[in-house]
């Protein structure tokens, strides 16, 4: 459920027509829905009532400040994984007490950072991170609250690129190396084993993946108390997916109802890292038409965002559905709709049946509230695109366009 709708054949976002939202900050322009955002995180987070839990938005998904503030304020927690989103989560007045932190490649340096703020919890990917982590805290007078990742060679049946917990990926531990990890958090000064962590992958459109690493997880947590290592925090990672296109992923009613059958009684505190599920459906990305081109073979809509913009669909091939922000009824042809940057991979869809659109019109690109923008650069020296929050009538500008000096001024140095 969102709240980007026609009335009278004209794209509102709430109660503002895209049309002036163009008008004032101009293409490409990413708009985002505050009710959207809300309507999402209150459905995923009352998911699991029954449970002890804790919803930790995935930063990485779309971390503008604004948006950070308004969920810390509803009760969310972060999931980071880096010391840029650890500083925007602490910026956004995120209590430390609920980030935790992800990635395989924690420096020192982010390491202290995390330290000193005073995280929940690190998810540690590795022996070596474990001990880093053992000898900063110990060296600073810290202690370290810490899960272990464990990759539970379990297939998420998504993008290779985004799957996560199956063996042959760079994340977490198997379920031995873990269990050795374990041991070794017991004797390490300055750490507590206190959570186990877990992130299969993203975009997942059924839950058995979940269900198969649930079930994995438990065991091994009996096997870790056999051992004298109770653990109390199970988090399962983000991962659930939304539709793009002819997906039909499981509700998050039915992803908290599973959780709860399973984890409830157990003494357990959930902890969940939802990205896309929150912020995907959320945000459209809107683009000007500039040019039509028909070639022997195909036919191009060349519109004024680009890769650069968003990457998904020539990262991932992925779906984005593409329409008119002013809808006239026209007959649909197939075409390739694609940005100025000077690569063939630079598409927004392909193949595409869509009306006849014309040079000055507005394209509404959906569902790219989630790895829209955070993936955006600045190649072929494209600014980056506005951001724009809009809130019933009213629409605020959350990230003004960069200009071209942004694009120099970082190398304005005297060497
Ligand atoms: N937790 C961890 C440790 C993660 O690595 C991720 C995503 C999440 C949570 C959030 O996952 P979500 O709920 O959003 O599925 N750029 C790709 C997605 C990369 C996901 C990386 N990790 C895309 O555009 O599809």
């Amino acid at each position: 459920m969102h709240h980007f709708t026609y009335r009278d054949n004209e794209l509102f976002v709430e109660n503002v027509a895209v049309q002036e939202l163009v008008a004032t900050y101009g293409t490409p322009l990413y708009i985002y829905s505050k009710a959207t955002f809300q309507r999402h995180f209150t459905a995923f987070d009352s998911a699991f009532g029954a449970l002890p839990h804790l919803t930790c938005y995935s930063v990485k998904a779309c971390s503008n400040m604004h948006i950070l503030r308004f969920l810390g304020k509803m009760g969310a927690g972060m999931d980071i994984v880096s010391g840029g989103e650890l500083f925007r989560a602490l910026r956004a007045g995120i209590q430390p007490a609920k980030i935790v932190y992800s990635g395989v490649g924690k420096t020192r340096t982010e390491i202290l950072q995390a330290l000193e703020a005073g995280i929940l919890m690190f998810n540690v990917e590795s022996m070596g991170e474990l001990e880093k982590i053992s000898e900063v805290a110990n060296q600073t007078g810290h202690t370290a609250n810490v899960a272990l990742r464990i990759n539970p060679d379990v297939d998420p049946h998504t993008h290779p690129y985004i799957s996560t917990g199956l063996k042959e990926n760079k994340f977490g531990l198997d379920m031995e190396q873990s269990y050795a990890a374990y041991m070794r958090a017991m004797e390490l000064p300055a750490i507590t084993p206190m959570g186990i962590d877990c992130h299969i992958g993203s975009q997942l459109t059924s839950l058995s993946p979940f269900r198969e690493a649930v079930e994995k997880i438990l065991l091994f947590r009996e096997k870790l108390c056999s051992a004298g290592l109770c653990i109390d925090y199970i988090d399962l990672g983000g991962g659930l997916g939304i539709p793009y296109d002819t997906e039909e992923p499981p509700h998050p009613q039915e992803f908290g109802k599973l959780l709860t059958d399973m984890l409830s009684g157990l003494g357990i505190t959930l902890i969940l890292e939802p990205g896309r599920v929150i912020a995907g459906n959320a945000g459209i990305l809107v683009t000007k038409v500039q040019y039509t081109k028909k070639t022997a073979t195909k036919e191009f809509v060349i519109v004024d965002a680009a890769m650069n913009d968003l990457i998904r669909p020539s990262l991932y091939q992925s779906h984005h559905h593409i329409a008119e922000v002013s809808p006239r009824g026209r007959a649909k042809h197939t075409v390739d709709v694609v940005g100025p940057i000077c690569e063939s991979g630079d598409f927004l869809a392909r193949d595409r049946l869509m009306p006849a659109v014309e040079p000055r019109e507005l394209l509404a690109v959906f569902s790219a509230g989630a790895y829209g923008f955070t993936m955006s650069s600045q190649y072929n020296s494209r600014p980056r695109a506005a951001e724009v929050l809009v809130r019933g009538d009213t629409a605020h500008l959350i990230r003004r366009r960069e200009t071209y000096e942004d694009l120099i001024a970082p190398e304005e140095t005297r060497s």
